[in-house]
């Protein structure tokens, strides 16, 4: 199932783009940094989101309208008084075919996972509201990674198509790690 060789493969860009993001979380030491965390999320997020939507529609996602999206990183974003202007630049992953936008909705649909991590982390860091978006589904996180999950392994079903769908996925992994720290950064 290209579930299981998509996790595989792209294990390692997880662990890079999760320790970038984690090192964000602990440098926040007010609610304008967690703007700012909030900001880098919003920016590549609504980009992605918005190539993906140009394959996935409610005809290949039938719950898509249910699902999480970047609209509840902005209200986030707005309940703390910030605003959605002045983004950081952004690195679109390549998307010309459905399995490309799955391969890709996968990275952001899996970081839901890691939602109730941050908020524990963001909680340490002394900021106690605006959780909308990490709040992800709540307890039915794994449901909706599931039925997701299920969508993905139909339009992957041919073998042939994996190696493509691994790369699209692993380039949205590190597409979004490089807006936390750009290449021209380092
Ligand atoms: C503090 C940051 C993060 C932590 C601690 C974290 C942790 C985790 C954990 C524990 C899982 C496995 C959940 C399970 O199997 O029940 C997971 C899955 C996943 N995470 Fe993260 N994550 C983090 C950030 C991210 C980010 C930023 C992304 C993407 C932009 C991401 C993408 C994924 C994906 C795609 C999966 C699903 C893997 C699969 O089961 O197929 N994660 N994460």
């Amino acid at each position: 199932m290209l579930r299981e060789v998509i996790k595989d493969k792209t294990h390692e860009a997880h662990q890079k783009t999760e320790g970038k993001v984690v090192r964000k979380v602990k440098s926040i030491k007010s609610e304008q940094d967690y703007i700012e965390l909030l900001k880098c999320f919003y920016a590549y997020f609504s980009a992605v989101e918005k190539e993906i939507s140009r394959f996935v529609t409610v005809d290949v996602l039938s719950d898509l309208k249910e699902r999480r999206n970047a609209e509840y990183i902005k209200r986030d974003i707005e309940e703390l008084g910030g605003s959605v202007a002045d983004l950081p630049e952004v690195t679109l992953p390549s998307i010309t075919y459905t399995l490309d936008a799955l391969s890709a909705m996968y990275v952001l649909e899996g970081s839901i996972m890691g939602g109730p991590y941050i908020v524990k982390m963001l909680q340490k860091q002394g900021i106690n509201r605006a959780f909308s978006f990490f709040s992800g589904y709540g307890e039915n996180s794994g449901k909706m990674f599931s039925a997701f999950v299920e969508v993905l392994n139909k339009y992957g079903e041919n073998p042939d198509t994996h190696e493509r769908a691994v790369e699209v996925a692993n380039e949205t992994f590190t597409n979004f790690g490089e807006v936390f720290t750009p290449v021209t950064a380092q």
